[in-house]
């Protein structure tokens, strides 16, 4: 099975559900070595002992990207456990929604600090070791709403999900000569985002949008898409949303 996937290294921040879950089974069942962060052990214990009893491999480390150590160690596990790393999946994110005439500030703080913040010690942590080793491919978590602002209501998440896009293509510039740099940017999509909005009316508008989300998988697949591509092919930008999806 020579598929560009198999014996690479990747690290998923988020893997405890939705995507980052869904993208761990995926990438295992084709041979890569996966190491999951996430805060709830419970969950990222499950996925670890399914994928192990499939014949994976992988492995977790109790990771809140919100603190700088910690998402550095979870990239240290990765290196010291399996000698490299060759794909960083920055995917931890948040997203409740409320009318900015809310002013609900903890909440802009929240998805400040995992959504751009979280993403930032990722690459913080993986990027020396990528220009090291001359190689190395960074997958950071966009949306839908970072190339259209999600108003009311999503306007500070589409503005992590627009710097998520920034700091890519930033990144891409200064260091794409050896350095992979793919931005995956979804619509609607089955997770348990939608239950991080606790505003009433939004929370209504959000069930309801969802109703036509597509499943993880199919971010699962777009993401094997970018990494088994040949070291000389950086696919920079994936947007998929449901079919039935307007915005
Ligand atoms: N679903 C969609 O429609 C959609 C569309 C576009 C983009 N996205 C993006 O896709 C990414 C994954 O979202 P999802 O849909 O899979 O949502 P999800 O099911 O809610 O998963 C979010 C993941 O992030 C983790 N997380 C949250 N805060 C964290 C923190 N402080 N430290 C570490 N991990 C943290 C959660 O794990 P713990 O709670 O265990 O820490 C969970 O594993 C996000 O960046 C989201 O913005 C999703």
């Amino acid at each position: 099975m020579d598929n560009n996937i198999k014996n690479k290294v990747v690290v998923i921040t988020g893997a405890s559900s939705g995507l980052g879950e869904e993208t761990a089974r995926h990438l295992a069942e084709r041979g890569a070595k996966l190491v999951l962060g996430a805060r709830r052990e419970d969950k990222l214990q499950e996925v670890v002992n399914e994928i192990i009893a499939k014949g994976g491999t992988a492995l977790f480390r109790l990771t809140d990207v919100t603190d700088k150590a910690q998402v550095q160690a979870l990239v240290d596990a990765a290196v010291v456990t399996y000698g490299k790393i060759d794909v960083l999946i920055n995917n931890a994110g948040i997203m409740p929604i409320a009318p900015m005439s809310e002013v609900r500030t903890e909440e802009w703080d929240s998805m400040i600090d995992v959504n751009i913040k979280g993403l930032l010690y990722g690459i913080a942590a993986a990027l020396p070791l990528f220009q090291k080793q001359e190689s190395g491919h960074f997958i950071n978590l966009g949306s839908v709403a970072g190339i259209k602002v999600f108003s009311p209501g999503g306007t500070v998440y589409s503005g992590t999900k627009y710097a998520v896009r920034a700091i890519t293509e930033g990144l891409r510039h200064e260091v794409g000569r050896s350095i992979r740099t793919t931005t995956i940017e979804p619509g609607a999509v089955d997770s348990e985002l939608k239950l991080s909005t606790n505003h009433k009316e939004s929370s209504a508008g959000v069930n309801e949008f969802y109703e036509m989300a597509i499943p993880a998988a199919s971010v699962a697949r777009a993401i094997a898409f970018a990494i088994e591509q040949p070291a000389d092919v950086d696919i920079n930008e994936i947007v998929l949303r449901p079919t039935a999806q307007d915005f």
